[in-house]
Parts: structure tokens; sequence; C-alpha cells
């Protein structure tokens, strides 16, 4: 198999850049990268005070759809933007018109959800790494990613985009994403900051929650992307957070981004978030993107300076509504973004479409995948057994990059599961496929084409089922069904009859194995009793299908773990057990409160069906030798891992902690280290996993902030949340 020790490699085929933009509680710099910050800040002061009202407001809202402007005379360019969270998107001109003549297909990594269930923040680094280098090649100065809104419900439309219902698992990602963009100079956008867990009526709902279930879940993330990843840029999201708009959002956007957090850079708007000129410009929104004209009725199309933060404000500043203080600091925080860009000095060209960005996006899906059920040791499928293969579902054949919304990509290429399957396959296997379903709106189960896959499963010597969710929008399929922007799940269930397709597979061969590709989790209730084999593919990138045919073929070991539950039923997930839903007067209260996720199922004893950080191997670890030794502030936890099985794999070894008495209810148990250990078969390593004093503290809301309470903690290593190998005790 691939080793993990690769990723080092790859990233090393990556020219790095040094960002000399730091967050106020970074790591520490040395003096030559001080004099760096003094003379950038100088040279901002100096540039502003050049500058007109006029071109002052220029910088503050957008100049085409995803640039903002610039200011020629001074040598100010335009900031260029683009997503999105898995490969640069396509062109589509300055204002939306298609451009059709550039060279814009890109590399296509897997999605969020993919890169979080590899639990290797190294994969995280290359894949920003990769945008970084795309961008760069494609004259962007800022990637609108990485998508970190916190997993709630399955049924979120843009799930797939995000990473993890987990905070500690979510920041781990989401720093080497942005470390990753940044080092190749190029500005990441930790978005959307905050509380954007749901697509319905993004742009109306309002989130209410308790500033225990803020801190705690919803801006760890957000914390850990300026503090540890020194994010150039936040995009405000579309919602309103108690009462107030995000992107109006004072205690949002200055009480704890700007202040508490320290973050030095610029907040974009989400495109058409900014809803007012006076609620926008006095509070810490710095960049207006996106706002519907049309709504603003100009009158004259796409004049970017009827923007809500455009040329309104020049009255508004000449007759003293506005400081131009407020509008300086604006500005400045903009021009911060372009000098860390190196919009001012020769920028790095980049690369695109290179082999190693490829190689990339196949190393992430083979650590992403996730082997949920492995009965019988149904897999591997050994090629010298079979002879003819049934491949059935519409997935299996289907290409996913270009849709979803924002994030969709124009792939270089996409190796869908059907053609990994059929590469692997070579002269040596026929390979029969059968749509089996079809993708179309209210599309129930078909029997005829039920009949004929159940004959191709019936006449091979093995057989695959891959299908699940699909991205989209289009009178083809059910309009809210689907994986995609703007756009919810209507419940948890499998589209377009599958369930009773999978029953008729797994009748016909109860080896059939399962493969789901989608954003999260599907009820499987109907036939997960009956499939000895089971796995989750997210949607796995430009690589998908090579990287699935492999671990299907044990050409390697699956390492995959998943970063969310999946219930065995939508009534199960907290978000609609312990809160209303659905959403009733645009009103969303998080009444789950710091119950999202494992922390509700093992709090409240409910059984999922495949439980956070669950995902099998084909081999075997066992866990010994735990030690626990506190000097300070610091506690370090050791533990021997072996490889007892027969094949190379890769376990994450996952540390929780529970607090044995807390003053305020806690979780049953909180993720808070893990380490991704690469062993070849009988060896061991010992390994170490750090924790600060804020692995044992929680945000007391009574005190407004966090503290550690003395008394007895229990630390737990296992190989998920719910199988626990190790367990030992200390006191605070
Ligand atoms: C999305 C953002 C995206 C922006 C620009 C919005 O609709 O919510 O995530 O970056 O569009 O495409």
């Amino acid at each position: 198999m691939k080793s993990i020790t690769t990723v080092a490699q790859i990233i090393l085929l990556f020219v790095l850049t040094p960002l000399f933009f730091s967050s106020c509680e970074s790591e520490a710099t040395t003096d030559t990268e001080d004099v760096a910050v003094v003379d950038v800040e100088a040279q901002i002061e100096a540039l502003i005070s050049q500058m007109t009202l006029e071109e002052k407001i220029t910088m503050i809202h957008a100049s085409s759809s995803f640039t903002s402007g610039g200011v020629e005379r001074l040598g100010i360019p335009e900031l260029v933007m683009s997503d999105g969270p898995h490969g640069v998107r396509h062109e589509h001109g300055r204002d939306w018109e298609k451009d059709l003549n550039v060279r814009d297909s890109s590399t296509y990594l897997p999605v969020g959800t993919a890169l979080a269930a590899t639990w290797n923040p190294e994969l995280g680094y290359a894949f920003g790494s990769v945008l970084g280098s795309e961008a760069n090649f494609r004259g962007k100065d800022v990637i609108l990613g990485p998508g970190l809104n916190i997993i709630r419900s399955p049924l979120n439309g843009r799930n797939f985009e995000y990473l993890t219902e987990d905070p500690y698992l979510n920041a781990q990602m989401v720093v080497g994403y942005i470390k990753g963009v940044q080092d190749q100079g190029i500005a990441a956008c930790a978005k959307h900051y905050v509380a954007n867990n749901l697509e319905f009526e993004r742009e109306k709902v309002n989130v209410e929650m308790s500033d225990r279930a803020l801190h705690e879940i919803y801006l760890p993330g957000f914390k850990a992307a300026v503090q540890q990843g020194n994010v150039l840029t936040v995009m405000a999201a579309y919602n309103k957070f108690r009462g107030e708009y995000c992107a109006h959002n004072g205690f949002l956007l200055d009480d704890i981004l700007k202040e508490s957090f320290g973050f030095q850079g610029a907040v974009i708007s989400d495109w058409n978030a900014v809803k007012g000129t006076m609620e926008s410009v006095n509070v810490g929104m710095d960049l207006e993107m996106g706002t519907d004209l049309s709504m603003l009725g100009s009158g004259k199309e796409l004049d970017y300076s009827k923007f809500h933060m455009g040329d309104t404000l020049i009255t508004l500043v000449n007759t003293g509504v506005v400081d131009v203080a407020v509008i300086d600091e604006k500005v400045r925080r903009l021009l911060r973004v372009m000098f860390a860009t190196n919009m001012f000095d020769e920028r790095s060209p980049g690369a695109y479409n290179t082999k190693e960005h490829q190689q990339v996006a196949r190393q992430i899906a083979d650590e992403a995948i996730v082997l949920l059920k492995n009965d019988d040791k149904v897999l591997p499928l050994k090629k010298a057994d079979i002879q003819t293969l049934a491949v059935v579902g519409a997935n299996a054949n289907r290409k996913h990059a270009g849709a979803g919304g924002s994030s969709q990509v124009k792939a270089y290429y996409e190796v869908t599961a059907l053609e990994g399957l059929q590469n692997l396959a070579g002269e040596s296997m026929t390979v029969n496929f059968s749509e089996g379903y079809q993708i179309k709106k209210d599309g129930g189960a078909d029997a005829a084409l039920i009949a004929e896959a159940v004959r191709n499963v019936a006449a091979a010597d093995a057989a695959i089922y891959v299908g699940g969710w699909i991205h989209g929008y289009s009178d083809e399929w059910n309009d809210n069904a689907l994986d995609a922007e703007a756009t919810d799940k209507p419940d948890m269930n499998l589209p377009f009859g599958q369930d009773e397709l999978i029953q008729a597979l797994l009748k016909a061969n109860p080896n059939t194995i399962i493969v789901l590709m989608g954003g999260g989790p599907v009820d499987m209730q109907a036939w997960k009793a009956d499939a000895k084999g089971i796995l989750q593919a997210w949607y796995p990138g430009m690589e998908g299908g090579n990287a699935l045919a492999s671990i299907l073929f044990g050409l390697q070991s699956p390492s995959g773990k998943l970063p969310m539950t999946f219930p065995e039923k939508l009534s199960d997930s907290p978000a609609h057990k312990l809160a209303q839903f659905p959403v009733e007067n645009l009103q969303m209260d998080y009444t789950d409160d710091i119950y999202v996720g494992y922390r509700y199922f093992d709090s409240y004893d409910v059984a999922p069906a495949f439980p956070f950080g669950h995902g099998l191997s084909y081999t075997t670890f066992s866990y010994e030798d735990l030690s626990i030794e506190k000097t300070g502030g610091l506690v370090t936890v050791s533990l021997k891992i072996t490889n007892t099985g027969d094949m190379a794999g890769a376990e994450v070894v996952q540390l929780y902690v529970k607090d044995e008495d807390s003053t305020l209810k806690r979780p049953e148990k909180e993720l808070k280290a893990f380490q991704k250990v690469l062993l070849q078969p009988g060896e061991s390593k010992t390994i170490q996993l750090e924790l600060k004093e804020d692995a044992f503290s929680y945000y007391d809301d009574t005190q407004n902030k966090w503290i550690l309470e003395a008394g007895t903690f229990t630390l737990l290593a296992g190989s998920s949340s719910r199988d626990i190998r190790l367990e030992g005790q200390l006191d605070w």
C-alpha cells in the first residue's frame, strides 16, 4: 500500500513561501519576521494616507462577481477570489457570464467529509497545497475554503463540503488545510462564520444557542483557523445569529473574531450576505461581495458602486455620519491580505493539473474510504477467484465533480468507480455493469432495472453495488433530496428506490458489497443486517474510482474513520430529537446544546448504526501499555500499538477525555487527541499524545470563560468512540 509517510514527500514537491502575516496568539516570530511585519504595517499606513475616500470605498466592495476593487494609481490590484473547498472553480467571466475559452479544468480533490475521514492532518496540508498551487497558476489570490461548519444534522445539503461533527477534529484538519493554501502565497477563507448548519432559508433563518455550545462546539474550528492557521480571511455566513445577520454582527465579528481571537485579516461577506449599509459598515465587515443588485433597484445592471458599502458611503463619511477611520480599518485589513499573498511582489507561478496534484487526490481518497462492516471477511476480494465481476448502481458510472453548488469543479478528469474497477480488472476479469436504478425526479424502484441487475449479480463470481446520494440541481432528480448548496434533504432515506434494489441484490448474492457515496449517513435499516460488506466512499475526487478498486481488492488496507456518527435513523439524531425540526418561523433554537454527534449518542446511551471514529481495517491492531505522565500543565499519554495481522495498515488511535466530577454537565467523552500510525505486519510503535489544560477544560457560561476544574479525569484510548481499548486516570 501507499505509506502515509509519502505525504511528506508530496509536500516537499511544493514550493513553500513563508508568510509574515501573523495573528496575536500565533507561534513566536523571529526578529526578522517582526521587522517584516512592522515594515508591512508601515507600508500599509503609507498607502492609506495617499488614498482618496473614493479609492478606499472602491476597495471594500466587489468590482465584479469574484473581485474586489483595486486602485491602479497606487499599484493596488484587485483581489481575485475563487471557490472552493475542493478544487479551483471554473471561470465565469467578470460578471457571471460564461467564460468558455479558457483552460480552467482543475484537480478535483475528494470533498471535505472525505478529507476529514482520513484523520490525517498532513493530508489536510497536502490538500491545501494543491489548491494554493493551482490558485496561483490561475491568477487567484483567495481560495474560498475551507468550509468548516459543524455537521449538526444529517440533512444539511452542504455537509459534504464540511468536515465533521467534532470541534477538535475540525480544528486539526482545518489548520493543515489553511497552512497548505497559505504557504503557496494564497489566502484561505474560513467559512461560513458561524452556525450556518442548514441550507433551509439560509438568508433568513435566525440561530439561537447557548454561549457554551457556541464556544465548545461551533467556534473552536474558527479559533484554530485564526490562532493556529493564521487564516487571512474569514467569510461571514448568510444566517442571523441571535437576531442579527452574521455580516452585521458586532458580537461575532468584533468581540469574538477580532478582539478575543485576535484576527488581523479581512472579513469577506458570503455572496449577498450584506443587507444594509449602516448595519455592516460599523461592524467588522470588511469586504462586501455578491450583493444582488437587482434587489437594490440600481436601474443600471451590475453597477458595483451601488453595493451597500459602495458610493453611499462617500456622502455618509462627508457628512460625518460614518467615521473615515472605520473605512481605513477595513482597507488596512484588506491590504494586509494583499501583502501576505505577495500581490506586490513577484508571485509564484504555481502549477496546474500535475501528476503530483493527482497523486494527492489519490492518496486522500485511499485514506478516506471507510470500511463500515466486513462480516465473514467478505473483503478484500481476490482477483484470482473472480472471472466475472458484476458492478451495479448508477453512481458507479457517474461523475460527481461538476455539481453541488459553488464548490463544483470542472475536473481535469474523474475516474468513476466502474472505470477504477475496469482499470484494475484489466484482461483478467470480465466486468459487467447494470445501472440498477435511475437518477430522476421522484424516481422510485424500477422493476425492469432491478431484474436486470439481479441477473447480472446472480451470474457473476462477485458483485459490487455503488449507490448513495448525488450532487446537483436539475429536473432530472428530486430538487431537494441531494448533497448540494441551497437545499437540504427531506429525510435520510436512500433516493431512487435503492433500498428495494439492494435487498434484491443481497438475496441474489449475500456477499454483494455495498458502497455508498455521499456527504453523510443514510438510513440502512432495510438491509444493513443482511449486508456483509459496507463501505462509505463519500465523493472521493478525481482518483476515487482507482482508490476504491484498490481497497476492494486488497491492494491496500482501508484506514478511513467516520468523522461523524451514522445514526440508525434520522429521529435518533440529536438535532432532531432534542431540538425542533423542521425549522419553524425561521427560528432555530439549538436546544441540543453541546450534545452534537457522539457527545449525544454516548451521553444519552443511544446506539448508532456506526459510531464516530469507526472504520475497519483488513489487519488488526493491539493496544498496550498505557502510561500517563503529568508535568506542570502538560499531560503526555503514551501507548504501544502493534499490527497483529498479516497486512500493512494504518490505525487512527483516538484519545477521549471523560470528566468524572464536573460541576456543569459534560458529555460522556470528548475527543482531545489522535494519531494515525502506519504499521507493517508484526510491527509495534510506541506513540505519544499530548494534552494541554484546554483538553480538560469546559466553557462555563455562568462565568463566561473556559475553566479547568480540579478533579479526576479518565482517559480513553481506542479505535473508535465506542471501541475503547485502554483506560487510565489522572487528577487535576
Ligand atoms: C456560498 C459560498 C461561496 C460563494 C461564492 C455562496 O453562495 O455560500 O460558500 O463561496 O457563494 O461562490
